[in-house]
């Protein structure tokens, strides 16, 4: 990170995936407002999720990334806020057995409202209408009104943000949290009909664990470790303008950070390394995460992650593979190689939600559960033959019983789709998926590490 790096530095680059505010007076009354209001997360918690995915870096810890693919200020409730916060705990706990380690988690939340576009115009029955790209910019509906980037929406974003965040500190530190509890929800899902079971042999041998720690005097009353859990945000950085106005000088290191959340990342089409959205996630000290696809040439790579990473810094960078089924032994070997070459220090995560976006037959735009178990594994499979670690996962799931990817236990049918289809933006895995897929991620977890014990 160098001192004479400014915030708003990225001014000056290409300026891509972001809307022209047409009203600028407008615009800068809300870029002071959000500069004068608290930050959103605190430089030290930025650092901690840094020092834990240092230890993911080295395979101490597996990180679980998830949320909704664009948080909507319609869908915005407690109710809503508290189901995904419940699965990505549930997964936790399964993950952790599975992989032997502690679990980082991490939210898509509290920030992740802005989306790149593939395309800049949407055409519906002959009329063109400007892109929807987030609630922080535009609107869903199909008006030419609605379509107008507006930037109160950034405020909106904030304090929904303000919220979601304040309700998450308090479900990590309040009890809601306890793993006993997580636990039971657990053996909820593991015991209904239609669940596998070796689900339910998993999840009886968890609770074994637990009685076993409980005899030996370990419980959530004298162990805060088993009462309360830390919980991190992250989205991507987007929307310059709104990261910009967030960003502050920590106190402690006299270095800035972001203050919208606690890790964000490039996307895919907004990685160059020229680019406006580089420049800005170069200067701060957060943890930074960086898709990578089919189309990320190692070269890049290696420029990306010089600029991204100065210092070689353990937990600064996440590597977040996106290929598609299918495709991950295309690239990632590749990617892997460019990795080494550099001597840098990553972790390594896999979205297989990305590069898995089908069109169903009744037309919408799904994900089969098959594909995107089948990436999961091609990745697990492809560190473990390069000798590198799969550190973690990233998911777009929601804990809603919602009907937008196909397949599982609880099968959903490209029929079924039309039925509870919520998602303003990609189709994501509801909380029997998301369950099923952890159970899934642990078991293959599980069976390498037994694989490696024998090995010894
Ligand atoms: C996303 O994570 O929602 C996203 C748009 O991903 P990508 O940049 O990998 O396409
Ligand atoms: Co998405």
């Amino acid at each position: 990170m160098t001192s004479a790096w400014k915030k708003s530095d990225w001014r000056s680059k290409e300026r891509i995936q972001m809307p022209e505010f047409t009203d600028k007076a407008a615009l800068n009354a809300v870029e002071d407002r959000l500069n004068r209001y608290p930050p959103l997360i605190f430089a030290g918690e930025a650092r901690a999720l840094k020092d834990k995915l240092a230890q993911v870096s080295e395979g101490k810890a597996f990180l679980l990334q998830g949320g909704d693919c664009a948080e909507s200020f319609d869908e915005f409730s407690a109710d809503n806020l508290r189901d995904t916060y419940k699965v990505m705990l549930q997964m936790a706990v399964v993950l952790t057995y599975g992989a032997k380690v502690p679990v980082v988690k991490v939210g898509r939340v509290a920030g992740q409202f802005a989306k790149p576009r593939s395309a800049d115009m949407e055409t519906i029955d002959g009329v063109s209408l400007p892109s929807y790209r987030g609630d922080i910019i535009n609107k869903l509906d199909f008006t030419p009104e609605a379509r107008i980037p507006d930037p109160q929406n950034m405020l909106r974003a904030y304090t929904q943000s303000a919220a979601s965040m304040n309700l998450l500190r308090a479900f990590s530190m309040g009890g809601y949290a306890d793993i006993h509890r997580v636990h039971e929800w657990n053996m909820g899902f593991a015991n209904a009909s239609g669940a596998a079971e070796k689900y339910q042999r998993l999840a009886n041998r968890i609770s074994d664990s637990l009685d076993f720690m409980n005899a030996a005097g370990v419980n959530s009353g004298n162990s805060q470790s088993l009462r309360t859990v830390h919980f991190y945000t992250s989205h991507e950085a987007l929307l310059l303008e709104y990261e910009e106005a967030l960003c502050r000088i920590d106190s402690t290191s006299n270095l800035p950070v972001a203050g919208s959340g606690h890790m964000i990342w490039i996307g895919d089409r907004t990685r160059q390394p020229d680019g406006a959205h580089v420049e800005f996630c170069r200067g701060v000290q957060n943890p930074i995460g960086l898709k990578c696809g089919p189309t990320t040439t190692a070269d890049d790579l290696k420029v990306l992650m010089q600029k991204l990473n100065q210092d070689n810094e353990a937990g600064r960078l996440t590597l977040i593979a996106r290929f598609g089924a299918g495709n991950v032994g295309d690239h990632l070997p590749r990617l892997i190689k460019a990795v080494q070459e550099e001597g840098a220090k990553v972790v390594w995560s896999c979205d297989p939600m990305h590069g898995n976006t089908i069109k169903s037959t009744t037309g919408f735009k799904t994900r089969p559960f098959d594909s995107i178990l089948r990436e999961v594994r091609e990745f697990f499979a492809i560190h473990q033959a390069e000798g590198t670690i799969p550190g973690g996962v990233h998911f777009e799931m929601t804990g809603t019983d919602v009907t937008e990817c196909t397949g599982g236990v609880r099968a959903v049918t490209d029929e079924d789709l039309s039925s509870r289809y919520h998602t303003a933006c990609d189709p994501r895995l509801n909380a029997s998926q998301s369950l099923e897929l952890a159970f899934l991620v642990a078991e293959e977890l599980e069976q390498r590490i037994l694989a490696q014990r024998k090995a010894v």
